[in-house]
């Protein structure tokens, strides 16, 4: 553990711009900096104050080849002054799958890292929306592409506020990407691995450099894969339509909700098949879905309309139940929400 002291951001930043606290001389990125960092971190069993939380310079990029994480989201409800962790037992199971991919084991239970998000997300006096991080490794510096089997990881779990989306209704612009989803049999995507996102960079800079605000990417097959960092469905003639879990997606936990509410709440038919990237130009809506992104309407593809290229009413209304969901405001599927005040 290196005892230099790092140059650290300053604790907050509320809103300040790169060029309004730049002390580099650097040209400005123009966007607002992150709020200030939380208290404490939790690892491994321990509440770590975050600025105490330091790894060697030397396991820099070795222990990301190895290492599985989640992103979680507790939403707050200002009415009943209380966080729920939206389904956090999936997040747990994904992860835990993720490590077993990895063939790396856990010294602690899925009911150990539960108290350990409640005890965080309370030791930062979380009260807002916020978005959780654990992330699971092989410490000790050993170098990541080692065979290192059945050995206990290094477990990280990290908070920061994140505001929802879902109050505003946001129209996003996709491009087909380029690049190909990877394979199962080259880096399994239904493991939750750091070295995935390689494949999501490079479509997300794509669609960046080319003006659109997410990439869809095809499989091999050359059928929908997902997006970026988002599972994808479309609405055609009143069915709903998503890749299914052999098409290259992550087993994305936000898909299996949005199926749920579609089938019952909605009465929409939901089918799981392949899907043509010429389906998404047809198709009366299309929209993308995850903890990240949420539940965000695509406007049109590769510059082809979808629908009217606004939000649709299927999407309109899965994304209101969505929001009174997670936030603890209608309690039909209070077992997807763990309270944490
Ligand atoms: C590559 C990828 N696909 C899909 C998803 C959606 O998964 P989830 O709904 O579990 O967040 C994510 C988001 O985490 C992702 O990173």
């Amino acid at each position: 553990m290196t005892e230099q002291k790092l140059d650290r951001q300053p604790k907050s930043t509320t809103g300040k711009t790169d060029t309004e606290k730049s002390a580099t001389g650097k040209p400005s990125t123009g966007k607002p900096r992150p709020e200030g960092n939380p208290n404490f971190l939790w690892r491994s069993g321990e509440m770590v104050e975050w600025d105490k939380a330091t790894v060697h310079l030397s396991d820099l990029a070795w222990s990301a080849i190895s290492a599985v994480f989640e992103g979680v989201r507790a939403y707050w409800n200002p009415e009943s002054e209380q966080l729920y962790i939206f389904h956090l037992e999936a997040h747990l199971k994904r992860l835990f799958q993720s490590m077993k991919i990895m063939r790396m084991t856990s010294s602690f239970s899925k009911d150990e890292l539960t108290a350990a998000f409640l005890q965080l997300l309370k030791a930062n006096e979380c009260k807002g929306d916020t978005y959780l991080q654990p992330l699971a490794y092989f410490g000790g510096g050993v170098p990541g592409y080692m065979a290192i089997l059945e050995q206990p990881g290094e477990i990280v779990i990290t908070t920061r506020a994140a505001a929802s989306g879902l109050d505003e209704a946001k129209v996003v612009h996709c491009n087909v990407s380029s690049w190909s989803r990877i394979t199962d049999n080259v880096m399994p995507p239904r493991a939750k691995a750091i070295t995935n996102y390689q494949n999501s960079r490079y479509v997300s800079t794509e669609s960046f450099i080319n003006g659109y605000d997410f990439g869809i990417i095809l499989n091999p097959n050359g059928k929908v894969s997902e997006a970026a960092y988002a599972c994808i469905f479309l609405i055609r003639d009143g069915v709903a339509i998503t890749p299914p879990l052999n098409a290259g997606i992550l087993e994305s936990i936000t898909r299996e909700a949005l199926k749920d509410l579609l089938a019952k709440e909605m009465d929409i038919q939901v089918i799981e098949r392949d899907v043509d990237r010429t389906e998404l130009y047809l198709a009366d809506e299309v929209f993308i879905c995850g903890t990240a992104v949420e539940v965000q309407s695509v406007g049109s593809v590769d510059r082809y309309k979808v629908g009217d290229g606004e939000q649709g009413p299927v999407v309109s209304c899965l994304r209101k139940l969505f929001r009174d969901l997670v936030r603890g405001k209608d309690l039909t599927r209070a077992g997807w929400c763990t309270p944490v005040y």
